[in-house]
């Protein structure tokens, strides 16, 4: 059996060791060999692989990135302005590739999809940092995410009550609120706001004039993903709320873009275990011959879904999601002015 790898998308904390696994568990199990395809699915196209062998991806379970390399702007069914599937599937062939183990984001798995489709079985490992995966309750990198935008709150937090000022933290999360929701609850931010909810200025602004007499600070933990309602300025939301609320308030307003640090360095404990589950789980697949499956996470078990599953959908934070009343029941607002 010779199976091929491929990481596509941004990378997560977590991503190699489920290239680990799913190297390891398919050679333990079945013998089989293994070839890394080089920067996603441009690897596929210009034929650039590697083998991989146990040697190669021993010791490589806490390193952050992926040692295969990935790009997000590459689509074999439109690269260059033209259909590459014919050279992917008479690349795949000349490697006698057997099926292809497709770890990326929803735009990743869509062209997995499309690829086992046109006749390159595949099998979809679901990644990214921000959780917002249809079929998947919890992605690995996650929780290295929010795990560094809580180590961020919580030096805001002392920097913040030392020059009684709104100090603003945006983390990633285009599309959906997770990072910004669980980091928000861990780090003690006195204002989540997420692009599920958006916000009401006259609200934010209030509930820090309220903690301008009283605590001297606050901390507003804020999604990249949230609209002002106005074009928002570069890097972001942060910069174009700071603005807004400044004249507002009496107190100094600062803001804070974390950006990559939130998706590079090592995984946490609990990614690492959770990408090595993930990358088990899609040897499994590979070996019951179960192509066209990416796997999701439901009710806390790994099970094999459609890999139409996540395409082109987002799992976005509900507005009954129990984190919710959570955060409104310990104080926090969510940027409304009337919240139950
Ligand atoms: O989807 C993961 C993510 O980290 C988002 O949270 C973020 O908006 C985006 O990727 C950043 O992408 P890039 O690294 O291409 O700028």
């Amino acid at each position: 059996m010779r199976i091929g790898v491929l990481t596509g998308g941004g990378d997560a904390p977590g991503t190699n060791a489920v290239i680990r696994a799913v190297v390891k568990a398919l050679i333990r199990r079945e013998g089989a060999e293994v070839i890394g395809i080089e920067d996603g699915y441009l690897g596929l196209i210009e034929r650039r692989v590697r083998p991989l062998d146990w040697r190669s991806v021993s010791g490589i379970v806490a390193q952050g990135g992926t040692l295969l390399g990935t790009t997000n702007r590459v689509n074999p069914l439109d690269h260059e302005g033209r259909d590459r599937r014919p050279e992917v599937l008479a690349h795949a062939q000349e490697l006698a590739l057997d099926g292809v183990v497709a770890i990326g984001g929803d735009g990743t798995l869509a062209i997995a999809a499309a690829l086992h489709e046109a006749g390159l079985p595949t099998i979809g490992v679901p990644k990214t940092i921000d959780n917002d995966i249809v079929g998947v309750e919890r992605s690995f990198g996650f929780d290295t995410a929010v795990a560094r935008a809580t180590e961020a709150l919580d030096q805001l937090q002392t920097t913040g009550h030392s020059h009684g000022r709104v100090m603003l933290l945006q983390t990633m999360g285009r599309h959906a609120g997770w990072i910004a929701l669980e980091a928000g609850i861990a780090g003690g931010a006195d204002i989540i706001l997420l692009p599920e909810l958006g916000f009401d200025l006259d609200a934010v602004a209030a509930v820090c004039r309220q903690r301008e007499a009283a605590q001297r600070y606050t901390v507003i933990c804020v999604a990249e993903g949230v609209r002002s309602g106005e074009p928002p300025s570069p890097p972001g939301i942060a910069e174009t709320l700071a603005a807004r609320l400044q004249p507002l308030l009496h107190s100094e307003v600062r803001a804070v873009v974390l950006g990559h640090v939130q998706r590079g360095g090592p995984p946490t404990a609990s990614d690492r275990v959770l990408a090595t589950r993930y990358g088990v789980a899609a040897a499994d697949l590979v070996c019951a011959g179960q192509w066209g499956c990416m796997i999701g996470l439901r009710d806390a078990r790994l099970e094999p879904m459609p890999l139409s599953t996540a395409a082109g959908r987002t799992r976005k934070v509900p507005q009954d999601h129990p984190l919710l009343a959570c955060a409104r029941d310990t104080g926090v607002s969510l940027g409304r002015a009337t919240q139950g």
